[in-house]
């Protein structure tokens, strides 16, 4: 069976109102015009280090005081950010400002961003202003930590609430790194330590707090693992199913049924996180899993248009549900928008080569010596980067995006009665 995406409520601003006075919290000015203050184009470009902008004082949530459950309140919070199903995954340099913008362009409904070290980022400014932008468009959005001392995990997250929706909390990184640092994955080998990182943000913050975990071998220690956050005060969970070990997403393929298993044991909203290639991906992991939405990571970085029902050659539909035509986008064309964003919102060039990798790698593929040439670039430029996209399609290259073709399987449905 195929579900449709859950639809968008008609009154978001209405139940934003509502919201806004369930939780107490000041009617005006809204926490979107706070970014106003981080990200005008001209501070984005300046390149100087300049004092941050002092968050306006908030009434913090009284979790308990409302006559509504903590689950009722993260049901009534999502609702109020239009249930946004479609989601842009934390990726370390990869889910920065400019690319969750064309991601946004492309129908993600939200976005996180790269995991932020929570002890760096309370401590250095260069890191701070470096590796968090946002601007007013750049909603919702989920920023996202490690740490693993619940005051230093305060700290920084203080200075991102007023612009963002959620602060997460990375607990699932696989990656030796976050096995020397101890967080990531590695806190699943300390639940206590974890329940007071959630239960410090929920009792302090004005601002939900989300997790993003990963399964463990054994499904009823994933189920205790998701409650226990639930009831430290997590309001979100997103659930990467594949477990701390199983680091290669293409050799593993993620556990939907744990996903499922974890969405029926909670009463907060749930991601399913794992294995979205593609839109057909999309509509199977909600059908199958129940999830309120879906994360995709690694897929998104080759076709970052995945959720307006791109696909890249790979995924190319042949067959009885139906074909795939050329859908007239192609990853250089994104590219180029990419670099757009990146020229209004400047970020380090180490993030907009990796971007330039993946989304020219089948190019690259064909012509080698272009990516070679890019590789002994020392230093990058705009205009290197636009020439070279001009040499590639004046090589008469094209590799198009496909779209499924819906017209061939309405035909084929109703000849078939
Ligand atoms: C380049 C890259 C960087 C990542 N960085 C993070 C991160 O900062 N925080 C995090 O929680 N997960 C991170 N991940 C994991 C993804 O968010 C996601 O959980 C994982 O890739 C599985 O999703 P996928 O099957 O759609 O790729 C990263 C993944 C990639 C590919």
């Amino acid at each position: 069976m195929r579900v449709k995406p859950t639809p968008l409520p008609k009154s978001a601003p209405a139940a934003a109102t509502i919201l806004r006075s369930i939780l107490r919290l000041p009617m005006s000015p809204p926490p979107s015009d706070l970014d106003d203050l981080l990200c005008s184009p001209a501070r984005q470009c300046s390149g100087e280090s300049e004092s941050e902008p002092e968050p306006e004082a908030h009434v913090p949530i009284q979790l308990n005081g409302c006559g509504l459950s903590r689950a009722d309140r993260a049901w009534a919070y999502w609702t109020a950010l239009g249930r946004p199903s479609l989601v842009v995954a934390p990726m370390v340099d990869n889910s920065e400002l400019p690319f969750r913008m064309l991601c946004r362009k492309y129908g993600a409904r939200a976005a996180y961003t790269p995991m932020l070290h929570s002890r760096i980022f309370t401590e250095n400014e260069k890191y701070r202003s470096q590796e968090f932008t946002t601007c007013k468009e750049d909603r919702p959005l989920f920023v996202q930590f490690c740490a693993n001392d619940p005051d230093i995990l305060l700290e920084a997250a203080k200075r991102v609430e007023p612009f963002c929706d959620y602060v997460d909390i990375n607990l699932g990184c696989p990656q030796r790194i976050a096995r020397r640092g101890n967080y990531g994955a590695f806190l699943m080998d300390n639940l206590p330590l974890v329940k007071s990182l959630v239960q410090k943000l929920a009792n302090n913050l004005h601002v939900p707090v989300s997790c993003k975990i990963r399964v463990f071998p054994k499904l009823e220690d994933t189920l205790s693992y998701a409650r226990m956050l639930e009831g430290a005060g997590c309001s979100l969970l997103a659930v990467h199913g594949r477990t701390r070990d199983e680091k290669d997403g293409k050799k593993f393929r993620a556990n939907w049924a744990a996903i499922k298993a974890v969405k029926n044991t909670v009463s907060i909203p749930v991601l399913a996180n794992g294995n979205i290639r593609h839109m057909d991906d999309v509509m199977d992991c909600l059908a199958e899993t129940g999830c309120e939405g879906v994360l995709s990571a690694e897929s998104l970085l080759e076709n970052p248009a995945l959720f307006t029902s791109y696909r890249t050659a790979e995924w190319v539909v042949r067959d009885e549900e139906g074909s795939s035509r050329d859908g007239k986008l192609d990853q250089a064309e994104l590219l180029v928008e990419y670099l757009k964003f990146c020229e209004m919102y400047p970020v380090p060039w180490r993030m907009i080569r990796s971007h330039v990798h993946k989304l020219l790698g089948d190019w690259f593929r064909v012509h080698p010596e272009i990516r070679e040439e890019l590789n002994a670039q020392s230093r990058l430029t705009f205009d290197f980067l636009y020439e070279m996209v001009d040499r590639l399609r004046s090589k008469g290259l094209r590799i198009p995006l496909y779209r499924k073709d819906e017209s061939v399987q309405c035909m084929r449905a109703s000849s078939t009665g």
